[in-house]
Order: structure tokens, then C-alpha cells, then sequence
């Protein structure tokens, strides 16, 4: 392909230099078409817009392909642990055992939070979102944490990124034991990330805690799964704030909220919801499957679609292996795996989906290990943002290493033109 596209405006034509990426993707380089034309480009979604150029996460829709900094997520769900993707993603490669250690230890040093934490989790009704809490508690942490606030050298990213990925785990763990109405704690110093993780969620106040391999496993696996996905909603929220300069805490805490939608990383909480309520409706998905057809009907399939894959999704596809294995053995036989299974037959059967090309995404498996786990249904998508954390930091440190200009979208203004003001009585 030649490396050039041209535009016509009006009688005038333009040139512009098209970019390679390293899997052959092709983008036009119109950053400068409106000093070029006094024209802009209008792109609702941005379906057709690439806001930046990264090396972190690359995926193919049509091919159903993911790979983070190169390794498929078959590989890293497979062989990874969690804190290892963690760190191939923020610092390029998979570190060896050294670094790995010393990654750990510099997490652990500030797996603590200031115990006024506790008074704001504490004001919130006991009915409040995870979401909302989790997405207030991180912006919370930038006023007992000021030194996280304006980040420029390597040291004070570092020193960023390691108290975010040890304190978020603890309000995490924090939001889902008061919701349950158990004790706040701090985690155990000799475990590893994923281990300690599980057992601060986990933990009961009279009981012994006896580490379950399974609920470890799947975790680390689903925290894998879910730790980058490039530009979508929140990834680009994250960038988008951080490209203001504010502080990667701030930034996280918009990312958060960006997640909580039903669109997006709220999907998982809002599969089993629907999942529920076709069994508690006597189970006829055939049912449901009309609803979700007919446009007058404003019911969705959830866990069903995908902005970019057109063919299948590669992490639902680990997703239902793992949420069969874990519910075999922990024994559970859960009915709404059954309806489950019954709606993904009959929408890859179904012309609507198909012509739509409309498949299973991550989510639509993942509430189903969730709720295997006993993680209330509220809390899956906060799951979801512990996973995501180290995709979040990656895009902000690259985007900030990468010097981008602050983000600031243009419009076309549709409003009316120029008016006489009017005086109160006037009007
Ligand atoms: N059920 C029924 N119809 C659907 C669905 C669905 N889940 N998803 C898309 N469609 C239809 C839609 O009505 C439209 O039909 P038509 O062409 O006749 O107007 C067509 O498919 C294209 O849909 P779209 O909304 O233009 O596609 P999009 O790329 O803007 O949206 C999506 C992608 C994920 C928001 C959408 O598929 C959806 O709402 N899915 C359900 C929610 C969900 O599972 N979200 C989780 C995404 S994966 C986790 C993550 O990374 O966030």
C-alpha cells in the first residue's frame, strides 16, 4: 500500500502520511488536516479513530487475537502469574526473579493505608455501589498520599505505581468485607500478590484461613485476563485525565468510574443479573433471545458483542473452560451455567447475531466464577478494576513517557446562532 492518502476539500487536494504499525495496521495521520483545511473529522464512538500510538497491548477483532507486549493471552493465562503480567505490561518485559522480588517487596513496603480511610468508607450508606466507593476511596488516597499527586521522574513513577497496586487491593478487599460486615484488616506480608489478595477478601474473624489452590488460581487467572484490553472506555478515560497532568491516583479513580457501566466492565455484574432473571422468569431463553432482537425493546444480550471483535472473543474462550473447571471442583452445580450455555447456543445459531456478529465477550463467564466464589454480584466489576489496574497504569506511564499533548477533542457546533439577550421580562 502506497504510504500516502489524499483528501479533497473543496477544489483543493491534501496529502497525508499514513502510519505502519508493527502488525501492519494502517492508520492516516491527520494531525495536521485542520491547519491544512480548517476542517475536522467527526467520529462518534471514535470507531474510526486512533487516539494514540502504543506498544502495550495488541489485538486483532477479525482474528480474535490478544497479546500483551507481544505474548498471547493463552500464554500468560495459562503460564503467568498475575504480578509477572503486571509487570511485562507497566515495564515492557516479563521480569526475572530478581526483579519480580524486589516488584513484590517494594508492594508490600506499602501494602498500608491511613486508617481515616476507614471514617470516609465508614460514611457511606451500607447500600452504596462498590463502583462509586472504589472509585472515591482511590481519589481519597491522593490527600493522604500528596507525594502520588505530581508525578515527573522515573523515581516518583515508580514510587506512584508501586502504592496504587498496594493500596487498591486493600480497599478492595475493604468494600467487599464491609458489605459483608466483616472486620477491615491488612494483608499478610509473606504471600505473594493474588494469595494475598484472596485471603484479605476471604479471611473470617473466628475461623482459621486455609488458602483454597482453585479460588487462587481462577482469581489470578480472571485478574490476567481482564489486565489490559488497549484504548476501550477506560483505558482511554485514564489517558485522557492523565493527559491533563493530574496525578495517576486521579487518573485511576476516573478510569474507575468509566468501568462501572453496564457497557463496559458493568457488564459481568449485569450478565448474571439477566441470567437470574431468566430463571426466576421459568428459564426460556428463547424468550430473552426475542427481547434482545427487537429494536422497541431497549434489552440487550449482555455479555454479548464487542466493539472490536468481529469473530470471537480469545478471553471468553479461556473463561468458560476456567468457569467449568471451578465449579467442578468446588462442587457447585449452578442452573444459571446451564442457561448460559443454552444462550450461547441459540445466538451462534441466530442470523440477527451472526449477520451482527455478535459473540460472547469476557464477561459473559466471568460473573459465573465470580458468583462460584461467593463475590457478590456488585462487586464483579470491582474485580474487573483490580484486573485492569496494571493496563491503566501501563497507558498512563506510556502516555506520559511519550510526552501527548493534553486530550481536547474538537465539535461541530449544532446550537443555535448568534441571539439578542432578552431581559427576564421579556420573555
Ligand atoms: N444484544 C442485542 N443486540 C446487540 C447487542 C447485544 N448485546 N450488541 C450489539 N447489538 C446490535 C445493536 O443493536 C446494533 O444493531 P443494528 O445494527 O440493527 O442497529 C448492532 O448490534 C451493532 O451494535 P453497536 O451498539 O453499534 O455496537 P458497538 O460496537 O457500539 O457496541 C457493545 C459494543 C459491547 C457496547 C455492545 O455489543 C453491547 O451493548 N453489548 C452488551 C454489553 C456488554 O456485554 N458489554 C461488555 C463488553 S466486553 C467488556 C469490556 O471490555 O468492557
Amino acid at each position: 500500500m502506497n504510504n500516502k492518502a489524499n483528501l479533497n476539500v473543496g477544489n483543493q487536494n491534501y496529502e497525508f502520511e499514513c502510519i505502519k504499525g508493527s502488525e501492519d495496521e494502517v492508520a492516516i495521520d491527520i494531525s495536521s488536516l485542520r491547519g491544512k483545511t480548517n476542517v475536522i473529522t467527526i467520529d462518534p464512538g471514535f470507531k474510526n479513530t486512533g487516539s494514540c500510538k502504543s506498544a502495550i497491548t495488541f489485538l486483532d477483532g477479525e482474528k480474535g487475537i490478544l497479546r500483551y507486549r507481544g505474548y498471547s493471552i493463552e500464554d500468560l493465562a495459562e503460564k503467568a502469574d498475575f504480578l509477572e503480567v503486571a509487570y511485562l505490561l507497566i515495564f515492557g518485559n516479563l521480569p526475572n526473579q530478581e526483579k519480580l522480588d524486589q516488584f513484590l517487596f517494594d508492594i508490600k513496603e506499602n501494602s498500608i493505608v491511613d486508617e481515616d480511610l476507614k471514617k470516609i468508607l465508614e460514611s457511606f450508606p451500607k447500600s452504596a455501589h462498590p463502583m462509586g466507593v472504589l472509585s472515591s476511596l482511590t481519589s481519597a488516597l491522593v490527600s493522604f498520599n500528596p507525594s502520588v499527586s505530581d508525578l515527573e521522574s522515573k523515581e516518583e513513577m515508580y514510587n506512584a505505581i508501586v502504592k496504587i497496586l498496594a493500596k487498591l487491593p486493600i480497599i478492595v478487599a475493604w468494600v467487599y468485607r464491609r458489605a459483608k460486615g466483616l472486620p477491615l484488616d491488612y494483608g499478610d506480608y509473606s504471600l505473594g500478590y493474588v494469595e494475598n489478595i484472596t485471603k484479605m477478601m476471604f479471611k473470617r474473624p473466628n475461623k482459621e484461613y486455609i488458602q483454597n489452590d482453585t479460588i487462587v488460581s481462577a482469581i489470578n487467572k480472571l485478574l490476567i485476563l481482564h489486565a489490559d484490553h488497549e484504548q476501550n472506555c477506560s483505558t482511554s478515560t485514564v489517558r485522557i485525565v492523565g493527559s491533563s497532568h493530574a496525578g495517576l491516583f486521579a487518573s485511576v479513580s476516573a478510569g474507575i468510574s468509566a468501568l462501572w457501566g453496564r457497557l463496559h466492565g458493568g457488564a459481568n455484574q449485569a450478565v448474571i443479573e439477566m441470567l437470574e432473571a431468566i430463571e426466576n422468569d421459568g428459564g426460556d431463553t428463547k424468550k430473552f433471545m426475542a427481547k434482545a432482537k427487537d429494536k422497541s425493546d431497549s434489552f440487550r444480550l449482555m455479555g454479548f458483542g464487542h466493539r472490536v471483535y468481529k469473530n470471537f472473543d480469545p478471553r471468553a474462550k479461556i473463561i468458560k473452560v476456567a468457569a467449568d473447571e471451578v465449579l467442578k471442583e468446588l462442587g457447585i452445580t449452578d442452573p444459571i451455567l446451564e442457561i448460559a450455555k443454552d444462550l450461547e447456543k441459540e445466538a451462534l445459531a441466530d442470523p440477527y447475531f451472526v449477520d451482527r456478529k455478535l459473540y460472547p465477550n469476557v464477561d459473559f463467564y466471568s460473573g459465573i466464577i465470580y458468583k462460584a466464589l461467593e463475590i457478590p454480584n456488585e462487586m464483579f466489576t470491582v474485580m474487573f478494576a483490580l484486573g485492569r489496574l496494571p493496563g491503566w497504569i501501563a497507558q498512563w506511564k506510556e502516555m506520559r513517557e511519550n510526552k501527548e499533548p493534553i486530550g481536547r477533542p474538537r465539535q461541530i457546533y449544532i446550537g443555535e446562532k448568534y441571539r439578542d439577550f432578552l431581559d427576564l421580562d421579556l420573555r
